[in-house]
């Protein structure tokens, strides 16, 4: 029997962060023992956001940074798929159908989309996002389908879990949703896919933000060197409070307090517990701690990075041949779906 598969994306936004390793990497490599995986750099969808030949002309590099720490985390190109996004084009058709299928009320209900117009018409709040959307010639079609290209990826290769973040919970239900529609309209093709919510600790920014992330600039490079991460952590926010050295500080509300409980042993965890509310311990010191264990984790991560690095050449065959592979499942569906929906079969 075959085992359930499994797809999820990322947007080629360049390296990764600690954030995007504990929270999505980590996870995708287990779920490699027990599914067949599908991991895809989604770079049509990257393009929701480039406005410009400066920005197009960084995608490439970016797909190479993010497929280089893909790897690194073992990510392992023998046992899943891993391929770019367009390289397997059969998925822009998918989209096209699947768009016939979606209410446009549902697309412009979806709380990123409203987001994101927000955010491109730089508006106040006292006006609908649709009344928006009509006024803006930033606010593309291609952001409004963003969820439709989504679900396209997921379906075309029949995939029934995909592990994803809180954040993309309104994404799969739509997905569930549009695939339901394709299903009852046409004739049971598709698996409805699940979330399967990645466990995430909570990473916060090291400014304390409730969030690390790229944009906010508040994180730490899974690719810096160990010099670049102890001068990164040493930037930390730690107990507001504890403004002299001999004040005893709050661990609870100290984001140092927060990464060592992820990167430290149990019992060092309680050392800095006791040490930092008696006043025995520095805050710089408890940083340098914590970057000298943050920097053991990521040793491995970081030989192997390089290793990869040095040869661009296998980066690329990697990605051809999980292009292959995957083409052969798209090829596939894409057949079926033809029939379904009545168009006749595409002449060889
Ligand atoms: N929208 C996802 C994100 O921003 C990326 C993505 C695109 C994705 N297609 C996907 C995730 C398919 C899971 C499955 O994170
Ligand atoms: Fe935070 Fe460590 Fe300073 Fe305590 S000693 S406030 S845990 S950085």
């Amino acid at each position: 029997m075959n085992s359930p598969r499994v797809f999820s994306g990322m947007r080629p936004t360049g390296r990764l962060h600690l954030g995007n390793y504990l929270g999505a990497l980590q996870n995708w490599v287990v779920l490699q023992e027990r599914y067949e995986c599908i991991y895809c750099v989604v770079d049509v969808h990257a393009l929701t956001t480039v406005q410009s030949k400066e920005d197009a002309g960084q995608v490439q590099g970016n797909i190479r940074e993010m497929v280089l720490d893909w790897l690194a985390a073992g990510i392992d190109p023998k046992r899943s798929i891993l391929f770019v996004q367009s390289h397997v084009p059969e998925v822009l058709t998918l989209h096209a159908l699947l768009s016939m299928v979606t209410p446009l009320g549902w697309l412009m209900r979806v709380p990123t989309f409203k987001e994101k117009v927000r955010q491109v018409t730089k508006a106040s709040a006292n006006q609908s996002e649709e009344a928006l959307a009509m006024g803006d010639e930033h606010v593309s079609y291609g952001l409004l389908g963003y969820p439709v290209l989504q679900t396209a990826d997921i379906i075309l290769y029949k995939a029934q879990y995909v592990p994803v973040g809180q954040d993309q919970v309104p994404h799969l239900e739509l997905a569930r949703e549009i695939t339901r529609r394709f299903n009852r309209t046409f004739g049971e093709t598709f698996p409805e896919p699940q979330a399967r919510l990645t466990e995430a600790p909570l990473i916060l920014g090291l400014d304390g933000k409730d969030k690390m992330s790229k944009s906010l600039n508040n994180h730490v490079d899974l690719a810096a060197t160990p010099e670049e991460t102890a001068a990164r952590i040493r930037t930390a926010f730690t107990d507001p409070l504890r403004l002299r050295r001999s004040d005893p500080g709050r661990p609870q509300v100290c984001n140092v307090y927060s990464l060592h409980k992820l990167f430290s042993t149990d019992s060092e965890v309680k050392t800095v517990y006791a040490e930092c509310t008696t006043a025995k311990r520095g805050c710089v010191e408890c940083k340098g701690h914590l970057a000298q264990n943050i920097n053991a984790a990521l040793a491995q991560f970081r030989q192997r990075r390089a290793e990869y690095a040095a040869n661009p050449a296998y980066v690329d065959e990697m990605l051809a041949v999980g292009a292959r592979r995957a083409h052969a499942i798209a090829k596939a569906t894409m057949a079926e779906v033809r029939e379904k929906m009545g168009l006749t079969p595409a002449p060889a």
